[in-house]
Parts: C-alpha cells; structure tokens; sequence
C-alpha cells in the first residue's frame, strides 16, 4: 500500500482533488473519502477506472494510498485540515496527467468519434451523471492526448437502485449523432464481456465498504442489471 509523503497544491474540484507525493516521491493527486460524498464516489471512482484502464481506455490509473492516522497539520486552511483528518486509512490516488488542461465545449464536440463513444458507453454503463457543460471532466495533457476523468458519481455503484438505461438530458453527447450508435455498441459490447469485474470488486479497500453500507452483494446486482440493458443495447 502506497502512503502519501506531503500535500503540494489543491486543485479546483468539488471533492477537493489534491496533488501530493507519495511515500516513493512520485508526485499523484488523491480524492480522499472525508470528502462529500467520501468512500462512495472512491469505490465508483476505483471500479471504473480500473475497467476502463484495463479495457485499454484513457483514464488515469489508479490506486489506494495511505494517510497515516495522525498524519501532521501541514498544509492549506482548517477546513482542508479537517478533510484530512476525517480521511485517515485509504484513500484513493490517481496517476498524474501532466499539464492537463480542461477542452472548451467547442473543442469537446470535435474528439474522434472513437473517443466519443468510449466516454458514452462509460456513462451509459455505469449511470455517470456528471459530465455536463459545466463540468465535462475530460482533459488534455501536454501531448495533446485526452483523458476521461471523474467517475465518482456513477449511480450503478453507489446505490441499490436500478435506472433506465439512457444519457441524462444534460450530457455533453446527449444528443450524439446517429453515425456513432455502432461505435458506442462496440464499446458496450465490451463492457458486457469484460470478465474482470469480481476481481476489481474484491479489490475494493474493505474501510471504504464498512464505511459507505455498500454491500459487494449490492454492487454486484446493480452492475448485474446494468450489463443486461447494456448487451440488450448492444445487440
Ligand atoms: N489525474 C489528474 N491529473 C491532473 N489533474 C487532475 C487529475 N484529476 C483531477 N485533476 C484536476 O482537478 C480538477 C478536478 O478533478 P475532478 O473533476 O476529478 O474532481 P471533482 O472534485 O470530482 O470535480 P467536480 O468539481 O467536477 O465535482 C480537474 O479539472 C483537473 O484540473
Ligand atoms: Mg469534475
């Protein structure tokens, strides 16, 4: 298990995305579970992450990281302070993307078809409600490749409630264009055959199970269900 060494630099972000350096010197941002909605948004972070990642997808690796209980006051306000206090265990790190910058709405609406319908079937997968105009989560680091980013509000893994199977109104590509629908099927397609899930659900840190009520019996039957409308889509 990685341990985080010190806190650099606080990004802009509802959940408080925080770069920092691990106890190896590798510098990484961290989501930490005292934050709004804690070890859920972590464990529906990890799961699709770690899907994606293995399906051979851009997003950014991931990976749970230590703060030692009683880690120092060190860095930013009270109230970052507090964050981290209420954050000591696991955690989640996130492997850096250089220099990334955020695409304005234009420059989303030009990705290649096959990124499109990458992050579309991600979304239809696992319920992601947050990538709207406001916050597209999708970023470009200094090459110039983009990456898929914030998975942590995928309903599909944070309740015990099943959802229609559909973009949410105000989704960037709601209204995708017709000629991306057999993309998005393949992509689904591969969603549905990936035979890793179990494996990264027992991967899941147990303190953010405990401290969430998730049950990895819930999450299964949620995940279960989605794939049936997902391989009834895809046919
Ligand atoms: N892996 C990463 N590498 C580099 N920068 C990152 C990374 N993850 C997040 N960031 C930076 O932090 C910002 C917020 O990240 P993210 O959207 O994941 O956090 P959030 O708190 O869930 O955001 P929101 O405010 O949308 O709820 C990004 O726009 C980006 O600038
Ligand atoms: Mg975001």
């Amino acid at each position: 298990l990685k341990s985080l060494r010190r806190f650099v630099f606080q990004m802009t972000g509802s959940s408080f995305p925080t770069l920092c350096e691990t106890d190896e010197g590798k510098a990484c941002v961290i989501k930490m579970k005292g934050a709004g909605n804690g070890p859920r948004s972590l464990i529906s972070e990890f799961v699709v992450n770690e899907t994606a990642g293995a399906l051979g997808w851009p997003v950014p690796q991931v990976f749970p990281i230590e703060i030692p209980p009683n880690f120092p006051w060190s860095f930013g306000t009270d109230e970052f302070d507090d964050l981290v206090k209420k954050s000591f265990g696991v955690n989640l790190g996130f492997e850096l993307i250089p220099e990334a910058k955020t695409l304005t709405l234009p420059e989303t609406q030009k990705l290649s078809g096959e990124f499109k319908s990458i992050l579309i079937a991600l979304d239809l997968f696992f319920v992601n409600f947050d990538r709207t105009a406001k916050s597209q989560n999708i970023l470009q680091d200094k090459d110039g490749q983009n990456w898929i980013i914030d998975h942590g509000s995928c309903l599909a893994l944070q309740t015990t409630r099943s959802f229609p199977f559909g973009l949410p109104p105000d989704h960037i590509f709601a209204s995708y264009p017709r000629e991306l629908a057999p993309l998005i099927r393949e992509k689904l397609q591969m969603l549905v055959e990936f035979a890793d899930y179990v494996e990264i659900f027992e991967k899941i840190p147990m303190e953010w199970l405990t401290e969430s009520g998730l049950l990895l019996a819930d999450l299964r039957k949620n995940w279960l269900w989605q794939r049936q409308e997902a391989a009834a889509f895809s046919l």
